[in-house]
């Protein structure tokens, strides 16, 4: 459908502790973004990884009595595992203390030496650890920062300094005008606020008393700022070498996902380092919204931090990747607890899709047993016309799918799957009554049932990039293979009447078995 390319990134997530569902909802979000793109032909690359460097790397490690290396060893190895039992499929998982990175960033670093964009100086500030940022009194809350509530550490030393004030007004342009777009609006106008009445200053790019990162080639007394180091993993992921001139053939980013914990640092640091290395800018940075748990922020302290383990061990894999996309609206803040994480999965996926299948291919055993066959018919006009509901027409779901997709609206896209097409099609079953159908040996039960097969059909590629295995298993039991389907030329998938009405169903297990209520 599309020979565009798509590259993808989640931020690389810190190593200080293991993966909670608040990185499994941005990788997550990148993995079926990615699936899409992937399904529809575009040429698709999705990077993710660990940020293992810096003072907050070093000082957890040291915690825990162990190596940095072998610290982040594990926990990186963490993630690697966590993405794996969600079913993540991405192209490469890159970690900041792989040799070739660490080579390229201090590659690049000379490149904007030399250019005279980084220079010595002395540097004091504010310092907040959890962050890896300096802070500005007005950003603080009670004198500390309100992400980490702590007091942030005061700053002297000698270092080297981005001359970061020198892209200002080219950067404020391109936000202006979304030649650097960032999403959604609000997140934009916030940012652009913060350019015009902050300005860009210049940024502290080493530090002398850290020792846990990269030497800076011209003086290795100094480690580069953990950012400038993360940073440029979106290029090294492409085995960049840290050459300007060698630009990777998927840059730039068609689009870049995180939360707005670490915006403000990819709206100004991040875009003034490419326009440095003369590097094209992303195309889109995408901020989703904070998940609260019953009301309050995740975290240690308050014992509320809920892994991808526990989901995936009450729901399953495939419907905790639905519950993680459908909950919450993609770009606002979200509430979630276990008993909205309950009622959405009875709701949606045991009684509604799980119910749907498994009630559509008992009624097409039912019709063949009493030897009725089904027809495939030119389409569903007859039918749909007489119920007259919205979705009628397959086609229909299908743009208005593609779109809510091109807007990232991605908890909107379910609800159009599941409260659109499949319900239109359980409605569509109560309406026609295919049970009394085959009790009066009416033929028109051909008809109702290819259609509501066929409609199964489309909901599977529907769901698709979302629940992988699950929509692989809904074409088996449809008699179809999902190795052959899913590789189809896109445009003929999506097309009415893929199924051949001679298919041979199986109704299987519940796709969806209803919650242990403990
Ligand atoms: N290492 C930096 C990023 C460097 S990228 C060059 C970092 N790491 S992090 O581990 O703190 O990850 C932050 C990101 O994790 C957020 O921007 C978001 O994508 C995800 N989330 C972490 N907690 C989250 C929630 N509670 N809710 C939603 N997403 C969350 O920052």
């Amino acid at each position: 459908m599309s020979s565009d390319k798509f590259y993808i990134t989640t931020p690389i997530y810190y190593v200080n502790a293991k993966p909670h569902i608040g990185h499994t909802y941005t990788t997550v979000a990148a993995d079926v973004l990615a699936r899409f793109h992937k399904l529809t032909g575009a040429r698709v690359f999705f990077a993710t990884g660990t940020d293992e460097h810096g003072a907050k790397i070093a000082q957890k490690a040291k915690s825990e009595n162990k190596d940095p290396l072998e610290f982040t060893d594990e926990i990186s190895g963490q993630f690697k595992k966590a993405w794996s039992d969600i079913n993540i499929k991405y192209d490469r998982f890159i970690r900041t203390t792989e040799k070739d990175h660490i080579k390229a960033v201090r590659n690049a670093l000379q490149f904007m030496k030399d250019k005279g964009d980084i220079y010595k100086d002395k540097y004091e500030g504010l310092y907040c650890v959890g962050c890896e940022q300096f802070k500005n009194e007005k950003d603080l809350v009670d004198g500390k920062c309100p992400d980490h509530q702590t007091v942030p550490e005061f700053m002297s030393e000698e270092t080297y300094v981005f001359k970061m004030s020198r892209y200002a007004d080219r950067l404020l342009k391109m936000i202006e005008f979304d030649e650097f777009k960032i999403g959604p609006e609000e997140r934009k106008n916030e940012i652009l606020s913060f350019y015009k009445k902050e300005g860009l200053k210049d940024v502290s790019f080493s530090r002398k008393n850290i020792k846990w990162g990269i030497p800076l080639p011209w003086d290795e007394a100094h480690t580069a700022y953990v950012w400038s180091d993360a940073f440029l993993n979106y290029l090294t992921v492409l085995d960049w070498d840290g050459n300007p001139e060698n630009r990777p053939q998927m840059w730039p980013p068609e689009l870049q996902l995180m939360s707005k914990d670490i915006l403000r640092v990819h709206a100004t640091i991040w875009p003034a380092m490419l326009l440095s290395l003369e590097l094209p800018l992303p195309r889109e940075i995408f901020v989703h919204g904070f998940f609260l748990v019953d009301g309050q922020k995740m975290s240690k302290s308050i014992g509320n931090v809920i892994a991808p383990e526990d989901l995936i061990a009450r729901y399953g894999v495939d419907a905790t990747r639905y519950l993680l996309m459908s909950t919450t609206a993609f770009g606002g803040d979200g509430d979630i607890s276990w008993k909205k994480f309950d009622e959405k999965y009875t709701a949606d996926l045991a009684n509604g899709i799980g119910n749907l299948v498994a009630r559509s291919i008992t009624l097409v055993e039912k019709m063949r047993n009493a030897n009725m066959e089904l027809t495939l018919t030119d389409g569903e006009k007859e039918v749909w016309g007489e119920l007259g509901f919205y979705h009628k027409n397959i086609s229909e779901a299908w743009d208005k799918y593609f779109f809510l997709f091109k807007e990232l609206r991605i908890d909107e896209i379910l609800f159009l799957v599941i409260s659109g097409v499949a319900t239109f099609a359980d409605e569509y079953i109560t309406a026609t009554k295919p049970w009394e159908l085959i009790k009066n040996n009416d033929k028109k039960v051909l008809v109702v049932m290819y259609n509501i097969l066929e409609r199964i059909r489309h909901i599977s590629i529907m769901l698709y990039p979302f629940m992988p295995a699950t929509a692989e298993e809904i074409m088996r039991r449809l008699g179809l293979d999902p190795e052959i389907e899913f590789k189809k030329d896109f445009k003929d998938l999506i097309k009415w009447g893929g199924l051949s009405p001679e298919t041979k169903v199986d109704k299987g297990e519940p796709l969806f078995p209803r919650l242990n209520q403990d």
